[in-house]
């Protein structure tokens, strides 16, 4: 286990944030119409990458765990989930009038919520209006987040014969007590048995995700989770810091009640995690996420070759700009980032009215697209190369260095830290750096020098 030193702790585990966009989301301004969002879209046609990446939300689930930091509605209701799926195959249906044709699909995500809440006729009609109206790569992604506790033999069935090819299932622990304090239902099917039909018989790609900080975990009781999921045998896993933001979601207020762990425990049990991963053969991408050795997520990481965007890591073939669907979704294309309405009842009204649901986003300025390049070059591949990036851009690396306001005194600093290796022409991130992979990108984003928002903690 990687043996981190008190002082880099007390130094870096602090609010930071996570980069899954740059600028981050609370940065994105309110005074985007749909009409501009209209625009934004039709622009992106022109510009790379050329890959069509969609992201369909699906906010719905049947109970609400208490850690949950996502957009959901908590409902069994059979005619809100109707009106829903039909205004979603309106958005599709106005979103892909502003697409030209010829572009194909190479990733299609769904996110939530709990897609696999939907009765399944609802997925497979959305995915033929997909086909109907686009073609796709040779081995597109499509990927879907499942609750076990909805997940049958017979609807993964129907799912993989719509095309479905990746699933994402949500463990979080195996530990009852820890399950049942945040209000998590049961699997339907024991996981192990779900992962093995999956990848075994059906030869799919599986990826648990794990949560750390939760009540009534600690590290030994982490471990034995980790240990149990080693068995399981994933291709991927995700090991997700908690991140409790009871100023934004309410009802992680009610976790505090329960105790939860500190901090020093809350990073033993991702050190012990992902000491236990890597003995086990797991490669670690970026902070969170595992992957086999002969996974593409890994062979990508090897050949510097690793993106990423809200839905997760992906490899520079299957990376499209991403066209969000559904209430919170944000599309996240070359130029911009375009959020949609999280009030169901605006979502519905817009959409109705014929226009895109877009209420929020970012137009970015070439210096933000760079600042972004390069946070994300650090973020997924751990390695920055100013030559290259300044060819990339076509300017010059003393240009970049100004652009990013990052000083040789800083890197100095990290360097004598153990947490980077730099020279003139590249930087390098540690296996000690890649713990605090998030403030090292900090210190490249002019943003945080002025920054009066909210993060969570690095760790
Ligand atoms: C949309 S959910 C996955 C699908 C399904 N709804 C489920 O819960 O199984 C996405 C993932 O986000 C993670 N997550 C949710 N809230 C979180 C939080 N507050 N901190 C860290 N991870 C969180 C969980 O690991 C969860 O599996
Ligand atoms: S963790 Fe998943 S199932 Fe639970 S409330 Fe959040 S999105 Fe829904």
């Amino acid at each position: 286990m990687i043996d981190l030193s008190k002082y880099h702790l007390e130094k870096y585990n602090v609010p930071t944030p996570r980069y899954t966009s740059y600028p981050p989301a609370n940065y994105f301004r309110d005074d985007i119409t749909s009409e501009q969002a209209e625009q934004i879209i039709f622009q992106s046609n022109s510009e790379k990458p050329e890959n069509l990446s969609f992201y369909l939300h699906i906010p719905f689930c049947s109970r609400n765990c208490l850690y949950c930091g996502c957009n959901t509605i908590i409902t069994r209701d059979k005619n809100r989930i109707d009106q829903y799926v039909n205004s979603l195959k309106n958005e599709l249906s106005i979103v892909a009038n502003l697409i030209d044709s010829g572009r194909k699909i190479s990733q299609i995500h769904w996110g939530g919520g709990t897609p696999n809440f939907l009765p399944v006729e609802y997925v497979e009609e959305i995915m033929s209006l997909f086909k109907q109206r686009f073609d796709f790569i040779e081995q597109p992604e499509i990927a879907m987040e499942c609750h076990p506790a909805h997940l049958t033999y017979s609807y993964l069935d129907r799912l993989i014969e719509a095309g479905f090819n990746r699933f994402s299932i949500g463990i979080q622990d195996f530990n009852s007590r820890v399950l049942e304090t945040v209000h998590r239902d049961d699997t339907a099917i024991p996981v192990e048995d779900l992962v093995f039909y999956l990848q075994q018989q059906k030869k799919l790609s599986v990826n648990l995700d794990f949560i750390y900080g939760l009540p009534f975990q600690d590290v030994a009781s982490f471990k034995n989770t980790i240990q149990k999921a080693i068995k399981v045998n994933p291709a991927r896993l995700a090991v997700f810091s908690y991140a409790h933001v009871p100023w934004i979601k309410k009802a992680q207020k009610k976790l505090e009640q329960f105790g939860l762990p500190g901090s020093h425990e809350k990073i033993t049990m991702f050190l012990t995690a992902h000491g236990l991963l890597t003995d086990a053969g797991y490669r670690d991408i970026g902070l969170d996420h595992f992957a086999k050795p002969n996974d593409e997520l890994t062979e990508a990481l090897e050949s510097k070759a690793l993106h990423r965007n809200f839905q997760g890591y992906s490899t520079r073939v299957t990376t499209g700009q991403v066209y969000a669907l559904g209430t919170s979704g944000i599309s996240q294309l070359n130029n911009a980032y375009l959020q949609n309405t999280k009030d169901l009842k605006k979502y519905h009204a817009m959409i109705e009215q014929g226009h895109l649901p877009v209420v929020r986003g970012y137009v970015l300025n070439k210096n933000e697209k760079i600042i972004r390049y390069v946070i994300d070059e650090l973020m997924c591949n751990l390695h920055l190369s100013w030559d290259k990036t300044a060819a990339y851009f076509d300017t010059t690396p003393k240009a970049i260095k100004e652009i990013t306001r990052n000083s040789d005194e800083q890197l100095s600093e990290f360097q004598n830290e153990g947490l980077i290796a730099f020279n003139n022409h590249e930087v390098e991130i540690t296996q000690t750096g890649k713990f605090f992979i998030r403030n090292i990108a900090a210190t490249f984003d002019p943003l945080m020098k002025t920054s009066d928002k909210k993060f969570s903690k690095a760790l």
